[in-house]
Order: structure tokens, then C-alpha cells, then sequence
């Protein structure tokens, strides 16, 4: 016997028997170690920001690809992996999905669909409806949420914390990217359903995000904006 807290481990010899489980790989880090990896992740992300002016410059796309591979290691609920990324490049779509996120954007931002506690909460930003860089950006990368699975046969299956799901595979992309050196920005010109038709997507996907991807232009300005403290943001139970 072993002197495990467990009563009742898991996975249990039953379960074993009708799943299959692997060992977990998992490597235990010394201190000083799991300390330099903090320290230089936190470093990296605090210099994360989303830009609003890109640059043409390709971008290959085996980045891109591995940006996608990265975000798709994410947690989902009961492992359903509940997205699809579109990836785009082709100039005709870019500016096809430019034109069409800026008619909603014009919606929103001069005819008042945004409210004005929503424009007084975007002012510091200075946002407005003009999207060039959706057909400058090399990339556009468009995250669509399956709210349901869709068989081949066409049955459904349910799809389980999918907005969970899919917004933390967003982050990891987001993280992803910024890792190998490029920059987004989590973009929503609302509503996105134009994306679904645009891209030819199924009616079982709904677009959840959409990501220009490329190297932020030389003179490029982001609002000068703080982050807040952890004494705003975390609240401690020892
Ligand atoms: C869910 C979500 C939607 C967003 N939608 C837009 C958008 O449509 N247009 C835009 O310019 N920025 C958008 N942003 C970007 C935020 O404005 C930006 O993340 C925030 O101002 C903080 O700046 P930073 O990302 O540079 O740190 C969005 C961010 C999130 C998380």
C-alpha cells in the first residue's frame, strides 16, 4: 500500500478499463528555474500590445500554422476543441472582409448602434470605422466558435463551455504570436455574422474574433494605457 491521500484515485481501475489513459509527462522545475520562467514571461507579455497600423511585410505561413497548433493546445470543455481558424491572405477576401467590417463599424460608430456609455468607454482608444488594416495586415486570422457539432451525417452534437473554450484558445494565440514576434489585435466590428458568409462557414459556427497579424508599422501608436495593479485584481483566502 501506498500512503496516498486518495480515496478515490483517479482515473479508477474500472474507468481504466473501458478508456484508455496515459501516463502524464510532467517535469518538476527547480525554484530558481520556475522563478526565471515567471519573471521572463511576465517581461515578455507586459510588452504585448494590440496595434491598429500595420505594415504589408509577409509574414510566412508555417507562423501562422504554429500560432494555430499553439492556440489549439488549450483546454476545452469535454475536450470538444470547439473552434475553427480561418486563415486569410488572399487580397480579393482581405478587402472583401475590410469593406464589410467597416459598413458595421460606420453602423456603429455614426449612427449611434454603440451607446454612449459604450463610445464614452472607447474614446480614450480614438477607434472609429475605418479598418485599413484589414487589407494591409499580410494575415487575417478569423476565429470562429462551433456552438454546436455538426456531423457528417448532419446530426448534432452538443458543444460544452464553448465561449470559455474558445477565449482561452484566443488567448493562447494572442500569447503565441507575440512569442515569435508578431502583433494582433482582438478585433469585433459587430456584428461579425458577414464573416460567416464571406468565408462560407457552416450554420453551426458563429465568428467569435477576428485577428489582423503582421509587424506593427515603424511610427505606430498605442494609447498609453497601464495595466492594473495585482492589489486591484487579486483577492487572497490563506
Ligand atoms: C474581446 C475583445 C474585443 C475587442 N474588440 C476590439 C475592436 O473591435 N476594435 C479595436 O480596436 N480593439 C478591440 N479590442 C482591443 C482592446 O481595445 C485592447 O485589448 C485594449 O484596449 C487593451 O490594449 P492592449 O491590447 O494594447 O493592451 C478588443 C479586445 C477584446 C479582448
Amino acid at each position: 500500500m501506498t500512503d496516498s491521500p486518495y480515496l478515490h484515485p483517479y482515473p479508477s481501475p474500472e474507468l481504466e478499463r473501458s478508456h484508455p489513459f496515459r501516463k502524464l509527462r510532467f517535469q518538476r522545475l527547480s525554484p530558481d528555474e520556475m522563478n526565471e520562467r515567471a519573471d521572463a514571461l511576465y517581461a515578455s507579455l507586459a510588452e504585448r500590445r494590440s496595434p491598429r497600423m500595420y505594415s504589408s511585410d509577409p509574414v510566412p505561413r508555417s507562423l501562422i500554422e504554429q500560432a494555430i497548433r499553439t492556440a489549439s493546445t488549450a483546454p476545452s470543455g469535454a475536450h470538444k476543441q470547439p473552434w475553427t481558424w480561418v486563415v486569410v491572405s488572399n487580397p480579393e477576401t482581405k478587402s472583401q472582409i475590410r469593406h464589410a467590417a467597416e459598413e458595421e463599424e460606420r453602423i456603429n460608430y455614426l449612427e449611434n448602434r454603440m451607446n454612449a456609455e459604450w463610445q464614452e468607454a472607447i474614446a480614450p482608444l480614438g477607434t472609429d470605422h475605418h479598418k485599413e488594416f484589414l487589407e494591409i495586415a499580410p494575415w487575417i486570422v478569423v476565429l470562429f466558435e462551433q456552438r454546436y457539432e455538426l456531423l457528417a451525417d448532419g446530426e448534432r452534437k452538443k458543444n460544452y463551455y464553448v465561449k470559455e473554450s474558445v477565449g482561452i484558445a484566443a488567448g493562447m494565440f494572442i500569447a503565441a504570436l507575440h512569442n515569435m514576434g508578431l502583433a494582433t489585435l482582438t478585433h469585433t466590428p459587430s456584428p461579425m455574422a458577414f464573416l460567416t458568409k464571406l468565408l462560407g462557414r457552416p450554420a453551426n459556427e458563429r465568428p467569435f474574433v477576428m485577428f489582423p497579424v503582421g509587424y506593427p508599422t515603424e511610427d505606430c501608436k498605442v494609447p498609453d494605457f497601464d495595466r492594473k495593479p495585482l492589489s486591484e485584481i487579486m483577492i487572497t483566502f490563506d
